[in-house]
């Protein structure tokens, strides 16, 4: 019997595969790959990571030190686990390490890689950088929003007043000022209130908010194993592709409002970041033009970073402190001694209230939202410590262990503010022992905008109130884990209870 006509094709193919594959094992078998679990074939070493990656990998650095590679399905990854390694990718090789890994969300959620979280290192990204730096996020720019973040913390604390002495669940409270600052500043006016013009109503914008959030933590088995990707086995891409078609709902409107008033308005000058990136937009000596979709997936970045990781730094803050009520104590001597009982903290007075820093510093420090920074992408081919890191590596720093290192802190493990008390150890991305912002060329752009609003909406809810657990509630019992995702949030919300500790007459300030 003939062979059919395709048999010397398919042999073809095979000798072809199994010589590619060959030779990578060759290859990898040459390199001289940092320590690191034995993969599996086809999983890699996914099996060792459970529901807090940044847990998981704690461990396992604690075996195989602070440089350490493992497989995450066909993908190589590397994790930074020490001061040293997060000076080495952040810093000494930032530049090698400064593209990040495609992913589902960045696909899904971001218009196809186009905002500055996930777009690739390139002159499109550096340019999004500068107008971050120039005009975004300038120091300008930012005091003079001043204004608005006084006027929505103040809102805060009056509705606060209003459940005083009831268990409350402080993280709405605490989302609800930081989504109306960001929305203030970055679309010009809270587009989700309950006014009839709203497009959303606030509940769906923060449900729709945390939804992106987490979609862009999460750990999609179709990341890493890219030929089962089409299949959704978690279902993760499916939410992302309903997720984003809400916002582009939302933003499109946002847009078209913003243009209509651009265009009605003679020597219009911008109120606003939209305007701001919708004039950059229009700007023809940009390097790379910045299109419609580019503006939205901006916009979309500004509103996502700067609303879920301010108020969960916050909500942690206040957790740690009802396990530990001196400090509490000692938060609000300060406070009474610096600011005085007959007025609100401004955020010039920060500078002032070293002990609140270090508060800010040490939750930072025990809590940072988050734990692996966003992952890095190896641009080259290149050595780290005498290893080989193939270019396409994934590059992860954990700082969460870096913030437990025994080496670096006295009793890691414990809450503990006075450490900071001091000492010059900043969160500005130039102390390589704590990075809740990261460092290097891809930090945080708005880390001194958060900065702003976690520093003075936490102070003030030590100095306007009195915290407590609610009723038959002890410290001892407040469960403190975590869950994963972008940000790391508690598990269990906290809820709490305010009593106010000023004269009656300053909450009606
Ligand atoms: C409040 C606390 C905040 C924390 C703890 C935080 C943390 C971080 C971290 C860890 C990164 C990754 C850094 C790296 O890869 O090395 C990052 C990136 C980023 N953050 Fe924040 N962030 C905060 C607030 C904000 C705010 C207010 C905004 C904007 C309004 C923002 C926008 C961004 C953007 C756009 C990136 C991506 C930068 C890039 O890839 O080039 N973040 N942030």
């Amino acid at each position: 019997m003939e062979a059919p006509s395709w048999t010397p094709f398919a042999a073809a193919w095979f000798t072809i595969l199994a010589l590619l594959l060959f030779s990578k094992i060759l290859r990898r078998k040459k390199l001289n790959l940092p320590p690191g679990p034995k993969p599996w074939p086809i999983i890699g070493n996914l099996n060792l990571i459970g529901p807090l990656p940044h847990r998981s990998l704690h461990e396992l650095s604690q075996k195989y030190g602070p440089l350490m590679h493992l497989q995450f399905g066909s993908f190589p990854v590397v994790v930074g686990s020490s001061v040293e390694m997060a000076k080495t990718f952040l810093k000494t090789m930032d530049v090698t390490f400064a593209s990040r890994p495609k992913t589902a969300a960045g696909k899904y959620t971001t218009y196809n890689y186009s905002d500055i979280t996930w777009s690739p290192y390139g002159a499109y990204w550096r340019q999004a950088r500068k107008m971050c730096l120039m005009e975004l996020f300038s120091a300008k720019r930012l005091e003079s929003y001043e204004y608005i973040r006084a006027e929505e913390m103040n809102s805060l604390l009056k509705e606060l007043f209003k459940s005083a002495g009831k268990p409350i669940l402080l993280k709405d409270y605490l989302s609800t000022v930081s989504l109306n600052v960001i929305s203030r500043m970055v679309l010009g006016k809270k587009y989700s209130d309950q006014s009839e013009d709203s497009i959303v109503s606030p509940d769906e914008f923060k449900k729709m908010l945390d939804e992106l959030f987490l979609l862009n933590g999460v750990f999609n088995i179709g990341d890493s194993i890219p030929y089962i990707d089409f299949l959704d086995l978690q279902g993760y891409v499916k939410r992302m592709k309903i997720v984003s078609k809400k916002f582009d709902g939302f933003l499109e409107r946002v847009l078209d409002e913003h243009n209509a008033r651009r265009k009605a308005t003679e020597n219009y000058t911008s109120n606003d970041m939209v305007d701001v990136l919708l004039e950059l937009a229009e700007d023809p000596k940009l390097d790379v033009k910045l299109e419609r979709h580019g503006v939205k997936a901006f916009t979309q970045d500004l509103l996502a970073g700067g609303t879920e990781s301010s108020a969960v730094t916050v909500e942690w803050a206040i957790s740690e402190l009802l396990k530990k009520p001196e400090i509490f104590k000692k938060a609000t001597e300060e406070l009474d001694r610096v600011i005085g009982r007959d007025r609100w903290v401004q955020e010039k007075d920060i500078p002032s209230l070293p002990y609140v820093e270090a508060i800010v510093k040490e939750t930072m420090r025990l809590h940072p939202v988050a734990p692996m920074l966003v992952p890095r992408l190896a641009r080259e081919d290149c050595k780290v410590a005498g290893y080989d890191i193939q270019k396409e590596t994934r590059v992860l720093v954990n700082v969460w262990t870096i913030g437990r290192d025994p080496e670096i802190w006295e009793n890691p493990d414990e809450f503990h503010p006075e450490r900071f008390v001091g000492k010059n150890i900043d969160v500005k991305g130039q102390d390589f022992e704590l990075l809740p912002f990261g460092s290097g060329r891809r930090m945080c752009p708005g880390y001194s905008l958060g900065l702003k609003v976690i520093e003075s909406s936490f102070a003030n809810l030590l100095h306007g109130y009195n915290w407590r657990l609610p009723e038959n509630m002890r410290p001892q019992d407040l469960n403190m884990e975590e869950i994963f995702g972008l940000s790391t949030p508690r598990k269990f919300p906290l809820v709490a209870v305010a009593e106010p500790r000023l004269p009656l007459v300053i909450y009606s300030l």
